[in-house]
């Protein structure tokens, strides 16, 4: 074996806890990457809006006069005041400073006490634009107007395999959250650990044959199904307290298996035959995270049973396991030993991926 196939663990522990680690990936990897920013339903009319933090950058992501989505930088350009908050529907974007006004599409429209400012060229004063793109009903967004790869391209690697989900047909039957004491890459770490998932859930995920599933890294994102073992197999379906999704059925079993997926550099998707699974992580501080959790799927069954279950897996027992790697982080005898050839291989390309941005 030559190292190039030998896969390490390459970041160092400071990449865990300390706050030049983060402004880096604010500034590199999250303000350099395509960055999942919700779903088109958020913005169901023209004018509808909602905002996003990418890296440094903050956006304003609306829907235009023709129906189109903007990304436009939530800067206003007299000053630099933030236009909007949260999410609303405007028919103008006016500052709360000093009231300069913007057309949906980010044209600078009117100037209030306009005396004041004798020979200014207000189409040279439009906000900054970002990009956008949706996929499946997913939004995405760019900070920069011309990114170095196009989203079709960026997402090329797995667009195959969730494609046949077709979110955009569910509708989203519960929203969540919630905030852990642990840096956000060891939760992706975590997420694309295939080794954990015999000893951190020998119980809640029983039913599952981790020793059959497939994995596979497709350029920055990763893919995984796994079956459920054999003697599960007929309790399993139709055992979630969710309803089958109809398009889901019909496609090959893989699909209606367990499906555990990441979009590179912050997004877990958790697919099977009854949902699918937004849950993206938001770092609020170096040992801090959120993860914001929207299930997708076909009304009319238990979704609170379901969320219970989630919970119970990617709260108690995952977040909870990192929780406990971040208590060690500072310690001077912290340090990552060899890890498994084949079942930690993810989390070595995700180092690899991740230090291309940060470099
Ligand atoms: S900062 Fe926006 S109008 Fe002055
Ligand atoms: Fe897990």
């Amino acid at each position: 074996m030559n190292d190039s196939i030998i896969p390490t663990y390459k970041l160092p522990a400071e990449a865990y806890y300390e706050q030049s680690w983060l402004d880096k990936e604010k500034q590199n990897l999250f303000g350099g990457n395509w960055l999942y920013a919700g779903l088109e339903t958020d913005l169901p009319e023209v004018g509808s809006y909602t905002t996003v933090t990418a890296g440094f950058n903050e956006l304003i992501v609306i829907r235009d006069e023709q129906n189109e989505l903007r990304a436009l930088h939530n800067v206003c350009r007299h000053r630099g005041a933030q236009l909007v908050q949260g999410e609303g529907r405007c028919r103008t974007l006016v500052c709360p400073y000093h009231k300069w006004a913007y057309r949906l599409d980010g044209q600078l429209r009117g100037i209030a006490s306009r005396d004041q400012f004798d020979a200014i060229e207000t189409e040279t004063l439009g906000l900054h634009k970002g990009s956008v793109a949706s996929w499946m009903g997913l939004i995405f967004v760019h900070s920069d107007e011309h990114p170095p790869v196009a989203f079709d391209d960026w997402i090329a690697g797995v667009k195959s395999e969730l494609d046949v989900f077709e979110a955009v047909k569910l509708e989203e039957l519960k929203s969540d959250s919630f905030v852990f004491d642990a840096n956000w890459k060891l939760y992706i770490e975590n997420h694309i650990d295939w080794l954990h998932l015999w000893y951190v859930h020998p119980q809640t995920l029983k039913v599952l044959d981790h020793s059959e599933g497939e994995f596979s890294q497709h350029g920055l994102h990763w893919i995984s199904f796994e079956p459920f073992k054999e003697e599960f197999r007929e309790d399993a379906k139709g055992s979630s307290p969710l309803i089958d999704i109809p398009h889901i059925e019909s496609q090959p079993e893989r699909y209606s298996e367990n499906g555990a997926h990441f979009i590179f550099p912050n997004l877990p998707i958790f697919t099977g035959s009854s949902f699918f699974i937004l849950a993206d992580l938001v770092p609020l501080s170096p040992e801090k995270t959120k993860m914001n959790i929207r299930i997708l799927g076909v009304p009319g069954g238990d979704i609170d049973a379901f969320l219970e279950q989630f919970n119970a897996i990617t709260k108690g027992e995952d977040a909870n396991i990192i929780e406990n790697i971040q208590k060690n982080i500072r310690s001077e005898h912290f340090n990552v030993g060899p890890i498994a050839v084949n079942y930690e291989r993810a989390i070595s390309d995700f180092h690899d991926n991740y230090l291309k941005f940060m470099a």
